[in-house]
């Protein structure tokens, strides 16, 4: 006999919006303006911004997507060290889990964003090249974990306050991608991830979703900013 087991520790990700969501979604970004980006931030945006252009496209979204997990993997392997720390202390040991739990789910959602960005860059037939596409993100990921984990150690708050104005700068991207991109509205959703991320009316509606998420994310670690410590 086999025994199936619910699996509370495994999310579905932040909410799917309906039609008329989306748009109210994107006009409350629109109208809502960016956090002010702090030196970390502006860092790693001037390079992106130089070498793919400052307007939003698929392939530079691919890229952002590349880099956008890598907070999450910081902040679940310094929340493993943590689990392991505090193994003593059953209650802090288990909300640490469920931090860990959540980073992994946002790196999940991200990884859709990224199946999603390349499928639309593959269909396109836009080029990646290797400097571009493979060294830069690498580059990029491999000083933005090391920040993460870092100033998650120093102060908490800092590695939050550094993802949300990521997650803000995405946000705003992709809501201001699809205003100023009108003939995405009539493209259809090719749905190479259907099953998995939904099937949308247009490519600017699966856009406006990835934006929300964007936001989710945001809210999320603005919220750990206020309460970033679990211990007492
Ligand atoms: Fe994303
Ligand atoms: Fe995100």
């Amino acid at each position: 006999m086999t025994i199936t087991m619910n699996r509370p520790e495994a999310p579905a990700g932040p909410v799917k919006l309906d039609r008329h969501d989306l748009r109210a979604a994107q006009i409350e970004t629109l109208e809502t303006p960016r956090m002010k980006y702090g030196l970390l931030s502006r860092m790693m945006f001037a390079p992106v911004d130089l070498l793919y252009g400052k307007r939003g496209s698929f392939t530079k979204f691919a890229m952002l997507e590349t880099i956008a997990r890598v907070p999450y993997q910081a902040w679940e392997r310094v929340g493993y060290w943590a689990v392991h720390r505090y193994r003593g202390r059953s209650a802090l040991a288990r909300r640490v889990f469920e931090r860990i739990v959540e980073a992994r789910s946002d790196q999940d959602n991200e990884q859709w964003h990224l199946l999603i960005m390349q499928d639309l860059v593959q269909r396109d037939g836009h080029r990646q090249s290797w400097l571009l596409h493979r060294a830069a993100p690498w580059a990029i990921s491999f000083f933005y974990y090391h920040v993460s984990w870092i100033l998650f150690l120093v102060k908490p708050e800092w590695s939050y306050r550094l993802n949300a104005e990521f997650e803000d700068h995405a946000e705003h991207s992709y809501m201001e991608f699809v205003a100023e991109n009108p003939e995405l509205e009539h493209r259809p959703d090719p749905g190479a991830y259907a099953a998995e991320y939904g099937r949308y009316d247009s490519v600017a509606d699966l856009m406006r979703q990835i934006g929300h998420d964007e936001r989710v994310h945001k809210l999320d670690s603005m919220a750990h900013m206020a309460a970033p410590r679990l211990t007492d």
